[in-house]
């Protein structure tokens, strides 16, 4: 049998407890408290000099640190030089009748497709599916104004237009671009969450849907005419 010389037991037990000491250390500085700023090895840029959100600032004579925007500031990709792609309104100020020329060589049905999906879901809410006014969000807002069996509800509610109301029917799609754009009177605009191309595709999505409620013989094409039966 091997014999190992005890000094070397004993310095093998001192240098084993040693092995004990990081992770107790560890565990008591994660259960100690601190006012002190924690060791920090790898400083990147957590500690470069700079001012936070509504912190004072001597540099500027009015002593705020967030200075506001420069009149004219324009951010990358924001140039609104292109008011029927931007606004639906064309040079002279009319409502655009037509789809920006970006669109040019898109594929239309893929287009009405795409805007059916983001109708169905930013619109129908209170639109309803075909536009007539009659979404959830508005019928449950009717049933909360009417309040049958409760006490009186001290609240209003401005109902979803028809989209095939006699006013809204024969606006340009230029028209219904801006308003899903800002928003109309009570209703708020989506331009904050729809992208200018989603906000097109809705656009022409409700000019479809009008169409779809209001369309005569004409409208069909002549060789496709025979089979339509009177509703
Ligand atoms: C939270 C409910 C709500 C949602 C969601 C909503 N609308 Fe409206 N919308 C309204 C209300 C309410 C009105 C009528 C506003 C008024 O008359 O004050 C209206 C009016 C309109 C009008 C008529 C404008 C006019 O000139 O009279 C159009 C067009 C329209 N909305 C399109 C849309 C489209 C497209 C979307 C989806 C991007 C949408 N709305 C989403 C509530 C909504």
């Amino acid at each position: 049998m091997i014999s190992i010389p005890r000094p070397l037991i004993y310095i093998g037990g001192v240098l084993a407890s040693l092995l004990l000491i990081p992770p107790f250390a560890i565990g008591w500085i994660r259960e100690t408290q601190s006012t002190g700023r924690p060791v920090h090895i790898f400083w990147d840029m957590d500690m470069q000099p700079k001012f936070k959100a509504q912190a004072p600032s001597d540099l500027f004579a009015d002593t705020r640190a967030a200075r506001p925007i420069v009149p004219g500031t324009v951010a990358v990709g924001e140039a609104d030089l292109d008011p029927h792609w931007s606004e639906g309104v064309t040079a002279n100020g009319d409502w655009a009748i037509s789809l920006p020329a970006q669109f040019k060589d898109v594929d239309k049905n893929a287009l009405l497709a795409r805007g059916q999906e983001r109708f169905n879901i930013y619109c129908a809410v209170c639109h309803g599916y075909a536009g007539y006014g009659d979404g959830m969000v508005n019928r449950r807002a009717q049933a909360l104004m009417d309040n049958a069996d409760g006490p009186p509800n001290d609240t209003s509610w401005v109902p979803a237009k028809s989209l095939h109301d006699p006013t809204v029917r024969p606006q340009p799609i230029g028209q219904i671009y801006y308003t899903v754009k800002h928003g109309v009177r009570t209703m708020a605009g989506y331009g904050s969450q729809v992208p200018v191309e989603d906000r097109w595709a809705i656009a022409a999505y409700v000019k479809a849907l009008q169409l779809s409620q209001d369309a005569s013989l004409q409208d069909v094409p002549p060789d496709r005419r025979a089979g339509l039966k009177k509703p």
